[in-house]
């Protein structure tokens, strides 16, 4: 019998291991005989640790398994159906998980992250042996098409991207993948990187070959060791099958890469810092031009892509061009994985076709708040995302329709608060966020953010000229955002902003639009 006990960080982080150790255990002193395969999480995360027993039903889940819950589960015969109040039945009818469009996360808690075979036996590889039957041009075109735009939050057209950095004539080119997922709220990368790292080799594999690039870095925080741990060890079991190396799959083509750890600054996100730090510099940002597909790493064309946009191209490639951009509305195309994260009951992954709505994500999967009390306050997009307030939650989720509110679906975290949430904290934690982070090569970040979070704790003081600092404050919101060098200081005056525009009272103000 085999049994699926997630390895993933947040399922760890809910004693998985201790899980595993006793379901092991368990079983022995019961003389009954089960493999244990440590998979990627679901993304259920409320219910980690998700344990699935597989049976010729297909999957049925439990959850969330405690150790203390092991003895009582083998008691009431879980391994043959038994009946017990963790069953939660086959985990494929979960109604989080049913109503999702799972392409990039297709094998994400399916398999073992780690088995070639099984990377194969779902559907793994496809992609990367078309893109070797085909032209640079033809790979790149195919990208064009899909309609994917960059996932880490700016939403470049990828294939656009691929066509800088493979019409850049140069000895050496790089494909670069940036994993500092730094949002506040979001996991999907990880998620991802510790589910199924082989997708997200073979779409750097297939990149390499799209723009004539040999070499890739894996940027990675170095919050996520879990995620370090399977990458270095996917890598390693990707190159002793000849995946990676000199012969990229008996093609005569070159290809291979690494790992590189993050040392925790949230601007070692922003492409430029990434570089400097690969590069064993300060992570400070540079001014673009020249853009990093022209000038890279090392002074190299360079490709560099976020973990879901690079995850992506293997189905593209895969499945054709068509079949991705048929997903999604407008301009957006595809699918995004929203990750759902605050005062929520059901945190976790959702992907999902661009168009739906917050509102969807937050009652139809998130089932509400966790306290009980009314949500007032959804923050999409990171820390520099806008505050969204309930008259905006029936917007469809598409990047243009964002734009037009002045908010952004950046890299699809969405963080909730219910009705006990100070808005004037929440502003005055942005700008003490950009400040803290900021890496100081401007002066609108570098000092701007200081003086906003002193304007803001003048504001929270009242005093007679409460308005007057309003007023500043817009003023100085202004200037960071016409002239930050980067979207640290670029971004952080969208949550002060959408607080005071739709939470005026919150900072002791009537209303107050801008000027
Ligand atoms: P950007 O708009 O300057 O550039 C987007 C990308 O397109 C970059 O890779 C840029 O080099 C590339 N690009 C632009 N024109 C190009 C051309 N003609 N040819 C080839 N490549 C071209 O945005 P930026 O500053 O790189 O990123 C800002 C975004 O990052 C924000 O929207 C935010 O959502 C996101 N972000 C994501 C975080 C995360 O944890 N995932 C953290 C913080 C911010
Ligand atoms: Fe550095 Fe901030 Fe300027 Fe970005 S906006 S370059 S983080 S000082």
């Amino acid at each position: 019998i085999v049994i699926y006990v997630p390895r993933d960080a947040a399922a760890l982080a809910m004693d998985a291991d201790e899980v595993a150790r006793d379901i092991e255990r368990a079983a022995d002193e019961r003389g009954l005989s089960v493999q244990i395969v440590r998979n990627g999480s679901r993304g259920l995360l409320w219910l980690e640790p998700l344990v699935e027993i597989a049976t010729p039903q297909g999957r049925i889940a439990y959850g969330p398994v405690q150790p203390e819950d092991v003895a009582g589960l083998f008691e009431a015969g879980w391994l043959t159906g038994g009946e017990h109040a963790l069953r939660l039945g086959p985990t494929e009818e979960i109604p989080y998980l049913k109503h999702q469009e799972r392409l990039t996360f297709a094998r994400v808690g399916v398999t073992d992250p780690l088995s070639l075979q099984d990377y194969a036996a779902h559907g793994g590889l496809q992609g990367l042996k078309r893109a070797l039957a085909m032209e640079p041009g033809q790979i790149i075109d195919e990208l064009v098409t899909s309609g994917l735009r960059g996932r880490g939050g700016a939403a470049f057209p990828t294939g656009i991207k691929w066509k800088t950095v493979a019409a850049a004539a140069a000895s050496q080119k790089y494909i670069v993948c940036n994993a500092d997922e730094g949002d506040s709220g979001t996991f999907a990368d990880r998620l991802l990187m510790e589910g199924d790292p082989y997708v997200l080799i073979e779409g750097m594999t297939i990149a390499g070959l799209a723009v004539g690039a040999t070499y890739g870095y894996l940027y990675v925080r170095s919050e996520y060791p879990q995620a370090i741990e399977t990458l270095e060890a996917a890598i390693a079991r990707a190159r002793s099958v000849g995946w990676l190396g000199e012969d990229v799959h008996g093609s005569g083509r070159r290809f291979d890469l690494e790992v590189r750890m993050g040392a925790g600054a949230y601007i070692c996100g922003e492409e430029t810092s990434l570089l400097e730090s690969i590069e064993g510099k300060r992570g400070v940002v540079r001014a673009k031009p020249p853009l990093p597909a022209v000038s890279g790493l090392f002074g190299k064309p360079t490709v560099i892509n976020n973990v879901i946009s690079l995850a992506t191209v293997p189905i593209i490639l895969a499945k054709g061009a068509a079949y991705y951009r048929d997903y999604g509305v407008g301009r957006s195309h595809g699918t995004l994985p929203f990750q759902l994260a605050g005062n929520l009951k059901h945190g976790g992954l959702v992907e999902k076709a661009f168009g739906l709505t917050l509102r969807d994500l937050l009652y139809g999967f998130g089932g509400g708040s966790a306290s009980g009390r009314p949500l007032r306050a959804v923050q999409v997009g990171g820390p520099l995302g806008a505050y969204l307030p309930e008259s905006q939650w029936d917007v469809p989720l598409d990047y243009e329709a964002y734009i037009r509110i002045s908010a952004m679906i950046g890299h699809g975290g969405l963080v909730a608060f219910d009705d006990t949430v100070d808005m004037a904290r929440m502003a005055r934690y942005a700008m003490e966020f950009c400040a803290i982070e900021s890496c100081g090569k401007c002066t609108p970040c570098r000092i701007g953010s200081t003086r906003g979070v002193e304007t803001l704790d003048k504001i929270a003081a009242g005093g007679p000229d409460r308005e007057q600092q309003v007023h500043l404050l817009r003023d100085l919101c202004d200037t960071m955002l016409a002239g930050s060098l980067c979207a640290l200081g670029g971004m952080a005056p969208y949550p002060v902003l959408s607080a005071l525009n739709h939470f005026p009272q919150d900072f002791g103000i009537e209303s107050s639009q801008p000027a």
